[in-house]
């Protein structure tokens, strides 16, 4: 492809290992991206929390940008997030993809991405089209964090339908959102949710516990995601769910505001050694209350009874969780909304799962089954020995980590 067009716009790079000394700048990048991914939060708390997650540095990223020479504005800019996942499997997830409004429509993130994946896949031995650009910080880090015996894929989430084809991304899976809707907040207290039948041990999932073996544990994987050794079987990043940035998120809007966050989450214990379990956090960004994970080991073909109560208890748990959230009393979730993709409805074979989507839908949760709240896609997808027998694991909500 000729970039010529772009040669007063040489690519720059932050990374995780670099953003501490380079924080003006990131936030900068952070104050344009807000708009739209702030979602309702205003864009200070959007920056605040974004750096505060960032600085963290659980995993690896890259942050490329391009500046307008003539006055310093930050064209457009985005992000590569590392996600180790198992059998030697690297995810770079593509996320903030962003072109400052005014700079739209000219090819800016066009030229940017597909200079930035050139060098990722040449892993750093191309040099960016544009002289001025900054090679050698860019293949230090790709030297350093592709490791050739790793196998590495490509993801993002797209809210511009198939705009990412151009480079390749092709849509992955479905992600059909069952959604719950109510103007009124319930009278449901937590007496309600310990209410049922007397063998089950009831634990709620306090906010401040490590949850990442609800997400990791092969025991707690769905039946579609069966045997974890296997070479077919690839997972996104087990160990580092998308739960913690939702987590981190809301922990920070809470300590900002001097508010505190109790629980997380819901287990219910059987004597039979059996369990469900719920995980949820807020979603700022779409003033809702999302479940990151469901999960039951109960089976609907003998244990109905069972499953029918501990559906009942969460549901309830939710109610009671959403009026707890103390971010309805700082405007920032007006509705009264929990959403859940039916892939975290994790159970242990499918008629569980499809009697848990049926059951939900019977108590006024709606399947929305078009795809056009977020596309998941992996690059290459569909090339020869890509898909073919593999078998893609789901780690929760976003399914990519
Ligand atoms: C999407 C976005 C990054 C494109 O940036 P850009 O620098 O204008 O991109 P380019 O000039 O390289 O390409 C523009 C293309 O984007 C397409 N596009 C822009 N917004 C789109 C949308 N909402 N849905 C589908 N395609 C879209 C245009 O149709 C155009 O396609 P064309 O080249 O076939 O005409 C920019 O519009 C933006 O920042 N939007 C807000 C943030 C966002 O939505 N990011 C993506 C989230 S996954």
């Amino acid at each position: 492809m000729d970039f010529s067009n772009y040669k007063n716009y040489p690519i720059e790079q932050i990374n995780s290992e670099t953003v501490g000394s380079n924080i003006e700048i990131f936030q900068k990048i952070l104050k344009n991206a807000s708009n739209p991914f702030a979602g309702k939060l205003s864009s200070e708390l959007f920056v605040e929390h974004e750096t505060q997650i960032a600085l963290q540095k659980r995993v690896p990223w890259h942050q490329f940008y391009i500046l307008d020479p003539a006055n310093g504005e930050v064209v457009s800019a985005f992000r590569i997030i590392y996600h180790r996942g198992n059998n030697g499997y690297t995810n770079l997830l593509v996320s903030f993809v962003h072109t400052k409004a005014e700079y739209r429509k000219r090819g800016f993130i066009d030229y940017l991405i597909s200079e930035c994946i050139k060098k990722y896949e040449t892993v750093g031995s191309y040099e960016f089209s544009v002289p001025g650009s900054n090679n050698k910080d860019t293949d230090d880090f790709i030297k350093k964090h592709i490791k050739p015996s790793e196998k590495y894929f490509w993801t993002l989430y797209s809210a511009v339908q198939t705009f990412y084809a151009r480079f390749g991304f092709v849509p992955f899976r479905d992600m059909n959102w069952l959604t719950y809707k109510a103007e009124e907040v319930s009278t449901y207290t937590i007496d309600d949710v310990k209410t049922g039948f007397r063998d089950t041990t009831v634990e709620l999932i306090a906010f401040d516990e490590d949850v990442v073996k609800f997400f990791a544990d092969p025991d707690y994987a769905s039946y579609v995601n069966d045997s974890l050794n296997d070479e077919n079987v690839r997972s996104m990043s087990l160990d580092n769910p998308t739960f913690y940035t939702c987590h981190n998120r809301d922990l920070c809007v809470a300590e900002l505001h001097h508010k505190e966050l109790k629980n997380t989450g819901l287990r219910l214990k059987h004597s039979n050694g059996k369990e469900s379990f719920v995980i949820v956090s807020g979603d700022l960004h779409h003033e809702e209350l999302v479940i990151h994970k469901l999960f039951t080991n109960l089976d609907v073909a003998t244990e109905s009874e069972l499953l029918d109560d501990d559906l009942d208890r969460i549901q309830k748990f939710l109610h009671v969780i959403f009026d707890e959230y103390p971010f309805r009393e700082l405007g920032f979730v007006k509705g009264y909304t929990f959403a859940v993709t039916t892939a975290d409805l994790h159970a242990k074979d499918p008629d569980t799962q499809s009697y848990i989507i049926e059951k939900l839908q019977g108590n006024d949760w709606s399947l929305d089954t078009s795809n056009t709240k977020f596309l998941a896609m992996m690059k290459d997808y569909a090339k020869d020995g890509v898909a073919e027998g593999t078998v893609w694991l789901n780690n929760g909500f976003w399914c990519f980590g």
